[in-house]
């Protein structure tokens, strides 16, 4: 392997538990000016690429490894607004992080208008975040059995109240997730988005897939057409299948949005936030070890040895195109040594 010296931006790869240094996170390419600040509410982020919330993915480790390597918003797994509101320790930690890089959302899940605002209120209270998103895409259906997440779509006069009820319990900004429809049967999103609008939404995301689509097939980019239109000055966020610059492009020119959320496109790749803002680093195997090595060890000191099995869907990805990658996932699905992983990601990334 060799041992080039890192440039001052990269630094914190050497160093376990760096402070966040926001230096990447501005664009170093302005072609076709997509990539640019945005506001929410009164909140600037320094850019418009954000990290999706995803269940037992984006852990304080994820976030903080993301937006070092770009990312301008980071939004944290959905938290049961119902345990954060009695005050659970588990759903507490799960969205709070020490090292968390700002701007940042806590997004909250559940069905009922009071309960969502006391929710937000315990997180507000906290100062642990910049905005509160509110879930209402998740396809589980532990999730949707209580009519909260992707079921709010079917009942977007309950979505308003919770809005406006959020609206008025804190003075954080408010945003909303959410899919294009129930069902291939039933897309309403640009109904239900002009309703979350005068209810008081200050940024909406829409994952271009419907409940009934859960994560399969491609994401149905057309149906995201005209949302833009409708949000005027709230800003718009895309979502679904976004894993490369061209993407970005071809969204920005069929929809107008203002934003891009990733998700399954970073896991294994995080420094694809660094590639869609233009920098050239990333490309270079020894630096995708140091950062794989990095997001390990941050993982080792956010959650001691349960971090191992945790990092597996990381580890997974990141040796998505190693020949043998079949028969490591065999070989490693009960691995629990950081060793063995550290050793298996330096013979892969040294290759
Ligand atoms: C494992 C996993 C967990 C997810 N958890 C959440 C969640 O907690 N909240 C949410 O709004 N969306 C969640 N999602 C949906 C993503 O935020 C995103 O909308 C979806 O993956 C589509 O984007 P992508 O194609 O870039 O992955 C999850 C997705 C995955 C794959």
């Amino acid at each position: 392997m060799l041992t080039s010296s890192l440039p001052e931006s990269l630094q914190w790869l050497e160093t376990p538990a760096a402070p966040f240094n926001a230096s990447l996170q501005t664009p170093v390419n302005q072609a076709e000016n997509l990539v640019k600040p945005i506001k929410i509410g009164n909140l600037t982020l320094p850019n418009n690429l954000v990290l999706a919330p995803m269940a037992g993915v984006t852990d304080g480790s994820f976030r903080l490894l993301c937006s070092r390597l770009g990312a301008g918003f980071t939004v944290s797994e959905l938290a049961s607004a119902r345990a954060i509101t009695k005050k659970s320790r588990q759903t507490i930690d799960m969205v709070r992080f020490q090292g968390q890089a700002r701007p940042y959302a806590v997004q909250l899940f559940g069905a009922e208008p009071q309960i969502m605002a006391q929710a937000a209120a315990v997180i507000e209270e906290l100062q642990i975040c910049d905005v509160i998103d509110l879930n209402m895409g998740c396809p589980v259906p532990k999730v949707v059995k209580t009519g909260a997440g992707s079921a709010l779509m079917k009942t977007p006069d309950l979505a308003a109240s919770i809005i406006k009820a959020v609206r008025q319990s804190v003075s954080l900004p408010v945003t909303i997730k959410c899919r294009i429809g129930w069902s291939e049967g039933s897309i309403n999103v640009l109904d239900f988005v002009k309703t979350v609008l005068d209810a008081g939404a200050q940024a909406v995301t829409v994952h271009a897939r419907t409940r009934q689509a859960g994560y399969s097939g491609t994401a149905q980019w057309q149906h995201l057409q005209g949302i833009k239109q409708l949000c005027g000055s709230i800003p718009f966020i895309a979502n679904g299948d976004i894993s490369s610059p061209e993407h970005l492009k071809a969204l920005s020119d069929l929809t107008g949005c203002d934003g891009y959320m990733i998700g399954r496109g970073c896991v294994g790749k995080p420094w694809l936030f660094a590639q869609l803002l233009g920098h050239e680093f990333y490309q270079q195997r020894e630096i995708q070890w140091k950062i794989f090595r990095h997001h390990l060890i941050d993982m080792l000191m956010e959650h001691g040895p349960a971090a191992v099995p945790l990092f597996r869907v990381h580890l997974f990805g990141y040796l998505k195109s190693h020949a043998n990658a079949a028969k490591l996932r065999h070989a490693l699905c009960n691995e629990r040594n950081p060793e063995v992983v550290l050793k298996t990601g330096s013979d892969f990334f040294a290759a």
